[in-house]
């Protein structure tokens, strides 16, 4: 059988928006400027021109889990763990919506200190202001999400990190990727709009599996989908395998955007990291929303750790938006101020 040429699955997938698996791999493998160019071009026609800027605030470091790539792990014990209290919080999301950011996004490592009342005084807070409010928590119950969405919040981010079953339970060990699937499911059926999303170049990983995680990205109908690449922290078990492709990474988003046109795609900060000028590049290759770091605590910042060297940990909210401003000018593209959710991308 004659394998369909790029040129041809690239006029398909920007007619369709739907690829089957093979032609996903072909375009992961070898897609080249023409994909980056066809996607950019989705980009254009069905989100615009305009960047949304998200505010993150990562108020907690503690985290119960023992992911195999991720600094914070629980069994990491050379992490400096901190955790911000709720007027710590709350001011510095009101300090980054005074800046003219319409999105607050809360992280944090999976902390069960939080008491769940408490995090929704704090999303409640934050609420009275003119913003949108982005969790990412990770894996609570259904009853939690309630709590949570009744007191305000808007969206929620949970990586997939890999819809492949058997790499899941590898890299996750205690975890459940059934009970991950239970999240996603209880956040749409709540009423969030909902960001998933993968680590690409976790070792074991193959194009085919990227391609299954792009496709059930689609199935889901994913508001937003963050794809970050591999960078290897010392201090966990996955310190001495090798970082992700950047171009491998590069192509997924560019895929991700083919296949789910009006959705949003961060550039993310592992991109930036792994790439000087990865954001700009990744901006250029079909993603549409950057998240910039509302805390001002540089010490903390440091302390959220999740792999080595991260990008933007020494800059400030005021540099790093000049900064941003700067570089999205050479690129024809300009910050928008807007709480930026996916039906915002339809001028509705
Ligand atoms: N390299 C890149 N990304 C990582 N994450 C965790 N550890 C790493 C690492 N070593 C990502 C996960 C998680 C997000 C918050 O950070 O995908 O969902």
């Amino acid at each position: 059988m004659k394998e369909n040429s790029v040129k041809d699955i690239l006029n398909k997938a920007e007619e369709k928006h739907s690829l089957d698996k093979e032609e996903i791999i072909t375009l992961l493998q070898s897609g080249g400027d023409e994909l980056i160019r066809a996607a950019d071009g989705v980009r254009k026609k069905y989100a615009g021109d305009g960047i949304y800027i998200r505010a993150l605030i990562e108020f907690s470091n503690y985290c119960t889990r023992t992911c195999y790539y991720c600094g914070l792990r629980a069994e990491n014990n050379n992490v400096q763990r901190y955790r911000m209290s709720p007027d710590e919080i709350v001011n510095t999301a009101y300090a980054a919506i005074d800046k003219g950011l319409r999105t607050i996004v809360l992280q944090s490592g999976e902390d069960c200190a939080f008491v769940m009342d408490e995090l929704c005084r704090i999303v409640e807070r934050i609420k009275k202001k003119d913003a949108a409010v982005t969790l990412s928590i990770g894996e609570k119950t259904y009853k939690e999400y309630k709590s949570l969405k009744s007191a305000g919040a808007d969206r929620y981010l949970l990586r997939i990190e890999t819809t492949n079953k058997e790499l899941y339970q590898k890299y996750h060990p205690k975890m459940s990727f059934e009970n991950r699937l239970r999240c996603l499911e209880d956040l749409r059926t709540l009423g969030y709009e909902v960001g998933t999303g993968s680590l690409i170049g976790l070792e074991g990983q193959t194009a085919e599996m990227i391609a299954e995680d792009i496709l059930f990205f689609k199935k889901i109908d994913a508001d937003m989908i963050g794809l970050g690449v591999f960078i290897p922290h010392p201090d966990t078990p996955l310190g001495c395998t090798a970082a992700g492709n950047f171009d491998l990474a590069l192509n997924a988003v560019a895929v991700t955007r083919l296949l789910l046109p009006d959705i949003n795609i961060p550039a993310t900060t592992a991109m930036e990291t792994l790439r000087p000028n990865g954001r700009l590049l990744v901006l250029s290759a079909g993603a549409n929303v950057v998240m910039l770091n509302a805390v001002e605590n540089s010490e903390q910042k440091k302390d959220y750790s999740i792999y080595p060297d991260k990008a933007g940990v020494n800059e400030g909210l005021e540099e790093s938006l000049a900064a941003l401003k700067n570089s999205l000018a050479k690129i024809g593209r300009e910050i928008i101020v807007s709480k930026g959710f996916r039906y915002n991308n339809r001028g509705e």
